[in-house]
C-alpha cells in the first residue's frame, strides 16, 4: 500500500500528506456547500489547473484580476486540502471549488445542495504519463520507478486518489441528474471557446464575445505557462523541481504514444476495459 510517510489513507485512497491532513479532511466533511457553489471535479492530472484558470472569470463576468493576482490554489481551492479552511470562507460567491474526491465521499451538505459540478475527464493513458512526470518533479511523492512499474501502480489504484476507473464511474451517478456537466480535456484542447460556451450555458450565465475571447486567450497553454499565479513557479524548488519536469509540461493529447510499448498499450487497454465493463460509458479515446 501507499508509503505512510508520504500519504495518509482516507477511505482506502492515498492522499499526499503535503496538502492533506486529518484536520483538512474534517473541514471537508463538515463543509457547508452553498447552492451557487460550482465544483470542478477531476482525477489528478486531468486539467484541474486549467479549470482553476477559466472557471473564476466565467463566474465573475469575465474579470481576470483574480487569475492575475491570486495563486490557483487560493482562487479555486481544493475542498479536501489544507488551504481550503484558510481561504474558502473568504471567497466571494459564486465560489469556484475544485476536488479530486470520488462522488460517494463528498460532504453530506453537497448531496442536499443544488451546487453544480463540471467533471473533466482525460484519456487515462495521458493521465498516467502526466502523473509519472509529476512524481519525478514533486518531492512529496515517491520516485515513480520505471514507466512500466508506475503503470502497474496506476492500474491497481496505488497512486494518489486511487483508481482512475473508480473515480470516473463514481461521478456517473444518476442521482446527479442535470447538476453535472461532463467534458473532456481533449475537447478543451480542440476548441476551448466551444467548451466554455457549453459551461456558460450549463451555469445559466453569459459573457460578451470580447470577454469570452479574453478568457480563452488567458487559458491557452502558452499563456498559462507564463502566468506566475498558475505555473507553480511560486512553489519552492525543494517541493516542486520544475527543472526535472515543469508542472505545465506538454499540454497535449496523445503523449502516451511516446511512452507506451505495444505490449503495455494492450495490457493497459484490457485492464481499463475490464474495470469499465457493464457501465456503458464511452469516451472519445475509446474509439481510437
Ligand atoms: P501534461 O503533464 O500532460 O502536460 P492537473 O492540473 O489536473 O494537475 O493537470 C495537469 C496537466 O494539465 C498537465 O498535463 C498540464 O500541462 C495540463 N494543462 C494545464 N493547463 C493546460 C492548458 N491550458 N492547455 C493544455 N494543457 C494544460
Amino acid at each position: 500500500m501507499a508509503d505512510s510517510d508520504l500519504y495518509l489513507v482516507y477511505h482506502g485512497l492515498p492522499l499526499p500528506k503535503v496538502a492533506h491532513s486529518e484536520e483538512s479532511l474534517k473541514y471537508f466533511q463538515n463543509f457547508q456547500v452553498k447552492d451557487d457553489d460550482v465544483f470542478a471535479v477531476t482525477f489528478p492530472k486531468s486539467g484541474t489547473t486549467w479549470m482553476q484558470e477559466i472557471l473564476p472569470p466565467l463566474l465573475n463576468g469575465g474579470d481576470l484580476t483574480s487569475v492575475e493576482t491570486i495563486p490557483n490554489w487560493d482562487r479555486a481551492p481544493w475542498l479536501e486540502e489544507t488551504r481550503a479552511s484558510v481561504v474558502l470562507d473568504k471567497l466571494p460567491s459564486p465560489r469556484a471549488i475544485v476536488s479530486h474526491m470520488q462522488y460517494n465521499l463528498m460532504p453530506s451538505s453537497f448531496f442536499k445542495s443544488k451546487a453544480k459540478v463540471i467533471y473533466v475527464a482525460r484519456n487515462p493513458k495521458d493521465v498516467l504519463v502526466s502523473l509519472y512526470h509529476f512524481h519525478k518533479m514533486a518531492k512529496f511523492l515517491e520516485d515513480p520507478g520505471t514507466f512500466e512499474e508506475f503503470s502497474d501502480k496506476f492500474l491497481s489504484g496505488k497512486v494518489m486518489f486511487g483508481k482512475w476507473t473508480d473515480h470516473v464511474k463514481s461521478w456517473r451517478n444518476p442521482e446527479l441528474g442535470d447538476r453535472i456537466l461532463y467534458i473532456t480535456y481533449e475537447e478543451m484542447l480542440q476548441d476551448l471557446r466551444e467548451v466554455l460556451g457549453r459551461i456558460l450555458k450549463f451555469l445559466g450565465r453569459e459573457l460578451s464575445a470580447e470577454a469570452l475571447d479574453r478568457v480563452v486567450n488567458h487559458g491557452t497553454f502558452k499563456n498559462m505557462k507564463t502566468n506566475k499565479m498558475s505555473n507553480y513557479s511560486l512553489v519552492p524548488e525543494d517541493i516542486m523541481d520544475s527543472k526535472k519536469s515543469p508542472f505545465l509540461r506538454k499540454g497535449i493529447a496523445g503523449d502516451w504514444k511516446n511512452h507506451f510499448s505495444p505490449e503495455l498499450d494492450a495490457k493497459f487497454t484490457a485492464i481499463i476495459q475490464e474495470d469499465m465493463k457493464g457501465c456503458n460509458i464511452r469516451f472519445p479515446w475509446d474509439e481510437e
